[in-house]
């Protein structure tokens, strides 16, 4: 039902066989999400500023079918757990943590949907996102359940309401106060683009990558505790920030959008410390990002990776969201030939590099990484060639929803 070729065959058949085995019958509406790897621009959406991300080649198929009553059944396709809960009021539960990112997207088209939702669905998901990787499984699972359930409910949503759906499940029944860079990715994306967003008006285009460069992912497993509250406690720290320069600066500061770096050096004395170093990464983030763009339309990759080796250097100095394992990958890449540039891809605290490379080189820095890595920490880490790709849609619909 779309021009787009279908996307990770062999997860889809075996959504489609998981679901017939489990409900007994075909999915009306299924639909696909991928997730997302954050090029350029660090914590950077939720003070209102710019980012280079995309789409990535592996995401997740949520299938889904009206049933009778008002009772919701929902399947995690990988684990085969089964969750049940009312389509009216769904609760966060902290066991089958998994089932709250859908439950918070029903929460949400409940609102969207004027006198609420009326029956129920059974449901089955499963994708190839490697899960805690820092490549977004829970924005491509919200944004999955999202499309098939409008439309299994009839319900018209434009991308950016879809959008604000999967981050108030996010903030709501998963306790991460994120911003919307994950859902847009997820939605946006484009084959062989990167996908660039002004957080402030949420202005999308795609931007062409060229065909003589790709990413490379390394997945470091690390995953630090209090993850979730650091995250929280560094988007804290950003809105303090920018309380602290709409004091002292004479135009409009909204969001540290408004700061400049000149603004920063001249006063980041007067927020002090760690404060103040926290302030300076999404301030250079967005000149980044900006700058970046202008490198990309002129074709100078070199000159847009480093520009990424930048953007890691800030995380570590700055926003501390980096840790050894992220630290190391980043350090080996910048010594192996043929990398353009590396840097932590997402909240950072664990998870991925991305490593902007040519092709023909992916093999073999995938190589050296993955052995550098294990010198130091007694496993390689996990590395994959990433190619941005064609964003959430409906895959299959047959034309029986509500
Ligand atoms: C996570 C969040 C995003 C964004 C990035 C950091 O992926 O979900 O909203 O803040 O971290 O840029």
């Amino acid at each position: 039902m779309n021009a787009l070729p279908m996307p990770n065959p062999s997860v889809y058949d075996e959504l489609l066989r998981k679901f017939r085995g489990q409900y007994g019958r075909a999915p009306d509406v299924v639909a696909y999400a991928p997730g997302r790897i954050e090029v350029l621009g660090n914590h950077t959406d939720y003070n209102e500023g710019f980012v280079l991300s995309a789409a990535i080649d592996c995401g997740t198929f949520f299938a889904a079918a009206t049933s009778a009553g008002g009772e919701c059944r929902l399947m995690a396709g990988d684990l085969m757990h089964e969750v049940a809960f009312p389509v009216r009021a769904p609760v966060a539960a902290p066991e089958h943590g998994w089932s709250n990112y859908v439950k918070g997207v029903l929460a949400g088209l409940n609102e969207a949907a004027p006198g609420g939702l009326k029956g129920g669905f059974d449901a089955l998901f499963l994708g190839n996102i490697p899960l805690g990787s820092g490549l977004s499984s829970s924005a491509a699972l919200e944004m999955s359940a999202g499309l098939a359930l409008a439309r299994l409910y009839g319900l018209a949503l434009e991308p950016v309401a879809l959008a604000r759906i999967g981050q108030a499940a996010e903030h709501r029944f998963a306790g991460v106060k994120c911003g919307l860079l994950d859902q847009i990715s997820s939605l946006y994306g484009r084959a062989g683009k990167l996908v660039e967003t002004d957080f402030r008006t949420l202005t999308v285009k795609t931007v062409p990558l060229g065909t003589d460069v790709c990413f490379l992912m390394c997945n470091t497993h690390a995953r630090h505790a209090l993850v979730d509250g650091e995250y929280n406690r560094r988007r804290q720290d950003c809105e303090a920030a920018a309380a602290y320069f709409a004091r002292v600066l004479p135009g409009p500061v909204k969001a540290l959008r408004d700061v400049t770096w000149a603004d920063w050096q001249a006063h980041q004395g007067g927020l002090g410390g760690s404060a103040a170093r926290r302030a300076a990464h999404p301030i250079g983030e967005n000149a980044r990002v900006l700058a970046g763009a202008r490198l990309l339309a002129a074709c100078d990759l070199s000159g847009f990776g480093r520009l990424m080796f930048e953007s890691h250097e800030s995380s570590r100095v700055y926003f501390e969201n980096s840790c050894p394992e992220l630290d190391a990958v980043v350090a080996a890449a910048a010594r192996t030939p043929g990398v353009l540039g590396a840097r932590l891809s997402g909240g950072g605290f664990g998870g991925s590099v991305v490593v902007l490379l040519h092709p023909r080189d992916a093999a073999d820095v995938a190589a050296v990484l993955a052995r550098e890595y294990a010198l130091l920490f007694g496993r390689p880490c996990e590395t994959r060639v990433i190619q941005p790709s064609d964003g959430a849609r409906v895959i299959a619909d047959a034309g029986t929803t509500r």
